[in-house]
């Protein structure tokens, strides 16, 4: 039913040359680089900064799938809280989310992502832990949008409780991680 939805939204939408990118927003006074790892057989993308209280916006080749974490300036490189992303996935659909897979304890870095032109779907947490980040594998927490401009919190304004977006409102459908991690095609 999920899927049924979706591909509406599909047929519906002008097809555009997609120009897919995240822009990192800064919320507080830390600068921090932002590391991404592609997927394999996808474009490595180089170390970002992203500046205390600045945004810096990322171009992503077509199609591209992997994630990212980022890291304060000053502290160890350690992978942590993940941005994750498969651009023009499954049926042309881009496929988001955050995910404390892998450091949970890594809460002040990556927060939240969203499409930039609409105000939902999000994914991941103003304050660590939330039940809308990937802890286990099989959770279902990604998120689906035709939108190719996607944004990524990094940090937060006052270090409490400011956020981007409540979830009260946010009935979106959210999908199995394989579609974030490009294994659709093994699912359907
Ligand atoms: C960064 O982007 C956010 C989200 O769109 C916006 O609210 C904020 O004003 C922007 N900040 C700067 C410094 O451009």
């Amino acid at each position: 039913m999920q899927f049924t939805k979706l591909i509406s939204l599909l047929a519906a939408a002008v097809v555009a040359t997609a120009e897919n990118t995240v822009t990192f927003v800064s919320q507080d006074s830390f600068d921090r680089t932002v590391i991404f790892t592609s997927n394999p057989n996808y474009a490595k993308l180089p170390d970002t900064v992203v500046p205390a209280s600045k945004n810096v916006t990322v171009p992503f080749p077509q199609g591209w799938q992997g994630n990212w974490y980022a890291v304060k300036k000053g502290e160890p490189n350690i992978p942590g809280m993940l941005g994750e992303v498969a651009f023009n996935g499954w049926n042309g659909i881009t496929y988001f989310d955050v995910s404390a897979i892998v450091n949970p304890n890594d809460k002040d870095n990556v927060k939240q992502m969203w499409p930039a032109d609409e105000e939902e779907p999000v994914s991941g947490c103003v304050l660590f832990p939330c039940n809308f980040a990937y802890y286990l594998p099989d959770d279902v927490q990604t998120r689906a949008t035709l939108d190719t401009n996607l944004f990524c919190s990094l940090g937060s304004r006052d270090g409490s409780t400011i956020d981007r977006r409540s979830f009260d409102f946010d009935s979106s459908p959210t999908f199995p991680r394989d579609f974030v991690v490009g294994k659709w095609s093994k699912k359907n």
